[in-house]
């Protein structure tokens, strides 16, 4: 699939078919967030990958907003994507460099190894949709997730059972300042 395809085919998914997804293909989502640029290289980013049933059963009734909850009714695979803290941002010194966004920095390495993950699944024909809200004490309990990552988001992967419309984006005028 030619790259153009991919980036404005990628939509967020929320209906998907009771169908399996391959272990080779997670992995090959993983291994495309693992390919995004980080902050020195660190690859701060932590994936948790649940398939197995019960527990993926637990994870979306428990772990899901409930608005959230009709959405993955049939999603085989739920990616919970974390940050080890304490990577990302550091200077020389190992400080965080004084004028950044400290922290902040292991989302923005993250964010970028996420989207790899959703225009891979686009690639392959599966679908993807980022949840950033959920239950945060249930998720880290239920995946003993260490108190040194940040759970930023939990993933669905599927096969989809919609092909809905590319959602209406801003104007590049009201975005981006141009100096020329
Ligand atoms: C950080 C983040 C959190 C999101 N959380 C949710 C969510 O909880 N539920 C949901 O249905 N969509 C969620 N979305 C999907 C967005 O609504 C969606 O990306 C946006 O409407 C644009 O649509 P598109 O992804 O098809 O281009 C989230 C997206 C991002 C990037």
């Amino acid at each position: 699939m030619k790259f153009d395809k991919v980036l404005e085919g990628r939509r967020t998914i929320r209906r998907y078919k009771n169908e399996p997804v391959e272990k080779d293909e997670i992995k090959k989502v993983l291994k495309a967030a693992s390919l995004a640029p980080s902050w020195k290289n660190t690859e701060c980013w932590r994936w948790y990958v649940v398939t197995e049933e019960k527990l993926l059963e637990e994870l979306k009734q428990n772990g899901l907003a409930v608005q959230n909850q009709p959405k993955v009714e049939n999603v085989p695979c739920l990616i919970v994507a974390a940050c080890e803290t304490g990577l990302s941002g550091r200077d020389q010194d190992g400080e965080y460099a004084s004028n950044t966004i400290g922290e902040g920095w292991s989302y923005f390495d993250t964010g970028l190894a996420v989207e790899n993950l959703c225009l891979e699944a686009e690639r392959l024909s599966l679908g993807t949709l980022i949840m950033g809200i959920f239950n945060e004490e249930v998720v880290r309990k239920m995946l003993s997730i260490p108190e040194s990552q940040h759970i930023l988001a939990v993933i669905a992967l599927g096969h989809p059972d919609v092909e809905p419309p590319m959602p209406k984006r801003r104007k590049l005028k009201e975005t981006a300042v141009f100096f020329e």
